[in-house]
């Protein structure tokens, strides 16, 4: 295997940044300080000065080809990972989602089979979407044999994969036993079904009634409600995509009181606001997801709460549809319209673009939020989320004065359109490196289908940071 030796460069982690050099064998950090050797003649020496260097991006939250209303979202393991790397993200966490009343160790079976595929290494959540006591066992399985020590529950989609409370409850309690983490979709489903129907029966169809159908207080409402029946039964828990200051501020004030509780935001809630929806249908398509935009306003306040660290992680809930044929295939009813947006290549950048240089967040607060916390909170650390020696070598090579255009003409995401579409770019990766490999050089892609592997996780040792 060969080796590397980066010199020069700028090192960032989560806690310091200095000057100085990295060696890399046999997939590992070997050494990290001032003045590195090379290994032998054979090291390649990479001039890293005036680059900084970050440990590889960990998104926790991604769902490639995945099963939704007649569709299925339009990235694979093989291109959404080849997209995540080209964007420095190298590792991904996505989802096992079986059908209710399935067993999860079958779904799982046919998910590994799926993600087997991917360019870059992954882990797997294993999605609870029905509650019976042999669940309860196979939880156990999960965590215990398949390294899969995180539950996502869905408060939200009750008629088809969301739970009710007293599912949720035993679901919690299961984990708790385990010492497993609850990751929920925080969404007050009976509100939200409620809505739907009013809407549509007053004749209010278009995608610009998405965002009425779900507005904040039905976030508010499910983490307040989850935060409560996770303290109950004393199971951590980590909520997705909170798009929302309002739901920023409960994760806090629960932090604040001791409970073991993370907060997820997306770059799309930083970024974006519910303006868009009232573009023309086929154009407001594009932006539904849920939780939907918010409105003006609220992505500086929840920017302000992940300056003031009340959220811990910044994920990318990468789901993508094309804009033809899947998006735009019935824009007659807003509940039609299959819910996701793309962004795994494009998280790093825009958050360094759009809150590192605009100083809403500090350089170790974006290794913090991109790397290091998700590899903490999935158990992950100090495998991967850090720049220390014994770690795998997943490092980005960021150069912070590249400029570029984020277009769906030219990004590497198999979707046809983005919801990022002209957004300037200041700071990319120059190089990729995974597990000691050079991924991404010079814009191409080194890496092939099937080199990522899969990343058995055990139950972390959960605690505040
Ligand atoms: O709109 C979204 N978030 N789509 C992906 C599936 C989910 O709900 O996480
Ligand atoms: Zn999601």
């Amino acid at each position: 295997m060969t080796s590397l030796l980066l010199k020069n460069g700028q090192i960032v982690t989560c806690t310091k940044s200095f000057h100085g050099d990295i060696l890399i064998a046999s997939g590992k950090i070997q050494a990290v300080g001032p003045n590195l050797e090379k290994l032998s003649s054979a090291t390649r020496v990479i001039d890293a000065s005036g680059l900084q260097i970050f440990p590889g991006g960990i998104d926790p939250h991604v769902h490639m080809q995945l099963p939704v209303t007649g569709t299925v979202s339009s990235d694979d393991f093989e291109s959404g990972t080849a997209a995540a790397l080209f964007g420095g993200t190298t590792t991904i966490i996505d989802f096992v989602t079986p059908e209710r009343g399935q067993s999860l160790l079958k779904a799982l079976d046919k998910r590994m089979e799926e993600a087997r595929e991917s360019l870059c290494d992954y882990g797997l959540h294993m999605s609870l979407t029905s509650w019976n006591e042999s669940i309860r066992e196979e939880m156990r399985t999960c965590v215990l044999e398949k390294g899969i020590p995180s539950f996502k529950v869905y408060l939200a989609y009750k008629e088809t994969i969301g739970l009710d409370d007293r599912d949720l409850i035993q679901a919690m309690d299961a984990a708790t036993k385990l010492g497993a983490l609850i990751v929920s979709h925080c969404e007050h489903g009976d509100a939200v079904s409620y809505l739907r129907r009013k809407l549509l029966s007053e004749g209010k169809t278009a995608p610009r009634y998405h965002a009425a159908s779900r507005p904040p207080e039905v976030e508010r409402e499910a983490i307040v409600r989850a935060a409560t029946l996770a303290h109950v039964t004393g199971a951590p828990l980590y909520v997705v995509h909170v798009s929302t200051p309002e739901g920023a501020a409960e994760i806090a004030a629960a932090r604040k009181n001791g409970q073991i509780i993370y907060g997820e935001t997306c770059p799309h809630y930083l970024l974006l606001n519910e303006r868009v929806y009232d573009r023309p249908a086929r154009e407001a398509a594009v932006y539904i997801m849920s939780p939907p935009l918010r409105p003006a306003g609220y992505p500086e306040q929840l920017w302000q709460a992940l300056g003031s660290d009340f959220l811990q992680t910044v994920a990318t809930d990468h789901c993508p549809f094309n804009l033809k044929g899947q998006k735009d295939r019935d824009l007659t009813e807003f509940t039609r319209i299959p819910n996701g947006v793309a962004g795994v290549e494009d998280r790093l950048e825009l958050l360094y673009t759009y809150g590192v240089r605009t100083g809403k967040i500090s350089l170790r607060q974006f290794v913090a939020l991109t790397s290091t916390n998700p590899a903490k909170i999935f158990g992950l650390f100090p495998r991967k989320g850090t720049l220390s020696v014994g770690s795998d070598a997943d490092i980005v090579l960021w150069n912070p004065d590249a400029e570029d255009v984020i277009s769906a003409e030219t990004h590497h995401q198999r979707c046809d359109t983005t919801i990022y579409e002209e957004f300037k770019i200041r700071g990319k990766p120059e190089m990729v490196i995974a597990n000691g490999r050079v991924v991404v050089e010079g814009g191409q892609l080194m890496a092939q289908r099937g080199d990522g592997h899969f990343l058995p996780r055990t139950v972390p040792n959960l605690g505040q940071f």
